[in-house]
């Protein structure tokens, strides 16, 4: 009987251990409700570095995501236009291919959501085409306004799978994301 207590002691030890641990990371069969809420622009990356510079058209900050009834995305951002932070919302279209999305802006842009726990981070992955030219985008958000560094780490080495050097990743927690321009509401 006292080998059973141990036993018994050592499974609920484990137990406890498991749901206190990290929240498990989702990379399929995504639960785009969970999608909503607020969320903040953390590392964002391109293999075409320009559009994520100062004045770029793919340098925005979000705010939210509202998973809609009928299946598509709104993200709201934030984007700096004549040095003033100004709202853009975007409704992405869910596409035929599971948990991919679509949505017109600076041309015609696709994007999946590679891997998230949904309480902490979330990391998409866009392709934008434009008129015979491609690029790609990356994106890194937290429910705060900064993540951990192994987070970062970790997709730093995402961005290196799908061919994003290093140069080109940008750590938005060290610039205006127009933070105080949110309103801090998921309305
Ligand atoms: C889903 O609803 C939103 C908001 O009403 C609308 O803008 C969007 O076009 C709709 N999407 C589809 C595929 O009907
Ligand atoms: C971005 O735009 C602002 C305002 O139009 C301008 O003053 C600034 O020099 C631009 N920055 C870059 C890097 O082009």
């Amino acid at each position: 009987t006292k080998m059973k207590l141990v036993l018994l002691c050592l499974g609920l030890a484990l137990i406890c251990a498991h749901t206190e641990g990290t929240h498990d990371v989702v990379t399929s069969n995504f639960d785009p409700s969970k999608y909503s809420g607020e969320w903040y622009s953390i590392l964002l990356a391109s293999d075409h570095k320009e559009k994520i510079e100062e004045n770029g058209s793919m340098r925005v900050f979000v705010d939210y995501i509202h998973a809609l009834q009928n299946s598509s995305l709104s993200f709201k951002f934030h984007i700096i236009i004549n040095g003033e932070c100004t709202e853009i919302v975007f409704v992405c279209d869910k596409t035929e291919e599971d948990g991919v999305y679509s949505v017109e802006y600076d041309g015609h842009n696709t994007f999946r959501v590679l891997e998230t726990d949904y309480d902490d981070y979330i990391i998409l992955h866009l392709i934008n085409e434009n008129n015979g030219d491609t690029f790609q985008l990356m994106e890194l958000y937290g429910r705060t306004p900064d993540v951990t560094s192994e987070l970062k780490h970790e997709f730093v080495k995402l961005c290196q799978k799908y061919g994003i050097v290093k140069e080109n990743i940008l750590d938005l927690t060290t610039v205006d994301r127009c933070i105080q321009s949110r309103d801090g509401g998921e309305s």
